[in-house]
């Protein structure tokens, strides 16, 4: 009984269940696309809203958070990127999981993976309904009354502004992939412009002095201040839950996760740099729109309000990739069994429209109804949770499966997945009391679920093949 809690799905079995035509997605994404895809779930929320809170418990040092935070993800990259050219299919953490811990352990992480997606699409989403609303003040002077733009216990009865992006995006997904990964680049493009943008008005700002104090809440601030500027960095695992519709997943998946982690923490080093350079960070901590707060102060006006609207580009194009990381990562499990296979069914466009409609629902009424204050810490305990275990599963799986062609290969294992692993638990113990309340609350639900209908209806432990031919 417990060894079919921990029954694995055989690597070799988990590409061929994606080789049954009548459920396979269409390889249509390249590597361009693919970074882009990685740098427009990264660069979003995180650096141009989170960082008008994070800088005022770490004071100019933020600049040391978001290297602190940027490392944690590189080492927990590397393993993505190993186990993304080892198991090349959808589903990103979840069948990693599978593969080296057992199922149990995979329907964990998926459960938990819908805390780092899903949720965040609902924070994100109303971030974007905020910044719509500033736009439209600063351009024409006129904006949505609050109660049709924010959410119970914010002054408003429903979120409009948040339920329109969720459902436009959903649509857009719905429409295609090559179609929406066309659509994302063009947004990527516009958002790295208006960072680049930034960083270098802000340099003109320059001004040493206010760099010092340089902590003045010393080392705990900027742990602190990493731990919830961590939210900035999240997205570049989003890349490897697309591993079914990539053209060469083997060598373009490792190159895209570590090659845009590696272009964003540059840019978020920069902005940290010049914007608290350029402004005393007093001022800039608890700013609603920090980035467009420092350009208004340095009298850059005109950029401040094209800085707003690179926000409101560049929010939609995070929605649109961790909402397709979430659709995908369902689609692995419904093909799994673990939810309803039912779900999985392809459109005649060969994208999970059920899988993506329904989430766009849930997600809405999220985002309708609920404020975000507390939820971007619930997304970051949850997510680097999934990167403890994927840095486990390098090393469990180089043990069980040391033949598997490895396209990538992490240095010095299990060291570097050690130090992965280690970083993320150092930063989830920065996180409050109450969200690790919640986030246990959410994992015993997701056990619940799991004994109730998972486990019952899982293809593995009911010994079902999808592809028998292939099966080893
Ligand atoms: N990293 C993404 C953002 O900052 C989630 O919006």
């Amino acid at each position: 009984m417990a060894g079919a809690l921990f029954a694995t799905k055989p690597v070799d079995r988990l590409v061929a269940d994606t080789e049954v035509e009548a459920g396979q997605l269409r390889r249509a994404v390249g590597l361009l696309d693919l970074t882009a895809l990685g740098i427009g779930a990264i660069i979003g929320t995180g650096i141009f809203v989170i960082l008008g809170e994070a800088i005022g418990d770490s004071g100019p040092a933020i600049i040391l958070s978001f290297v602190l935070a940027g490392v944690t993800c590189a080492f927990s990259a590397l393993s993505y990127a190993e186990l993304a050219s080892t198991i090349p299919v959808s589903g990103s953490a979840y069948t990693y999981g599978y593969a080296t811990m057992g199922e149990l352990l995979a329907w964990i992480i998926g459960w938990d993976l819908i805390l780092e997606y899903a949720v965040s699409v609902a924070a994100i989403a109303v971030g974007w309904g905020q910044y719509f609303n500033d736009l439209i003040d600063d351009l024409f002077g006129w904006k949505l009354p609050a109660a049709i733009a924010s959410a119970p216990g914010e002054g408003g009865s429903f979120n409009v502004p948040a339920v329109v992006i969720v459902l436009a995006v959903a649509t857009l997904l719905i429409v295609g992939v090559r179609e929406s990964a066309r659509t994302n680049t063009i947004m990527v493009f516009t958002k790295l412009v208006v960072i680049a943008l930034f960083i270098v008005l802000a340099f003109t700002g320059f001004h040493s002095g206010n760099l010092t104090p340089f902590a003045p809440h010393g080392f705990d601030g900027v742990v602190t201040a990493a731990s919830l500027i961590f939210f900035a960095y999240i997205g570049f695992d989003a890349i490897s839950t697309s591993g079914e519709e990539t053209k060469n997943p083997k060598r373009d998946l490792p190159i895209a996760i570590i090659g845009s982690l590696a272009v964003c923490t540059v840019l978020y080093i920069l902005v940290a740099l010049t914007a608290s350079a350029a402004v005393p960070y007093k001022d800039i901590a608890g700013q609603q729109a920090p980035l467009a707060y420092v350009l208004r102060t340095l009298n850059f006006d005109w950029a401040a309000t094209l800085i707003s609207f690179g926000a409101l580009v560049a929010i939609t194009s995070v929605v649109l990739t961790i909402l397709y990381g979430q659709t995908r990562i369902t689609f692995a499990m419904c093909r799994d069994g673990l939810l309803p296979a039912s779900w999985a069914k392809l459109s005649p466009r060969q994208t999970p429209a059920r899988i993506t409609a329904v989430f766009a629902v849930l997600i809405a009424i999220v985002a309708a109804f609920f404020p975000l204050s507390e939820i971007a810490k619930l997304v970051n305990i949850g997510t680097l949770f999934a990167f403890v275990i994927t840095n486990i599963g390098v090393i469990v799986l180089r043990r069980t499966r040391p033949d598997l062609d490895r396209s990538f290969k992490v240095p010095f294992v299990p060291w570097f997945p050690l130090i992965g692993a280690a970083l993320a638990i150092f930063l989830m113990k920065y996180l409050e009391r109450a969200t690790w309340f919640r986030f246990v609350g959410w994992l015993v639900l997701g056990l619940i679920v799991y004994f109730l209908y998972g486990r019952r209806h899982s293809r593995l432990q009911r010994g079902q093949v999808l592809n028998p031919e292939a099966e080893i």
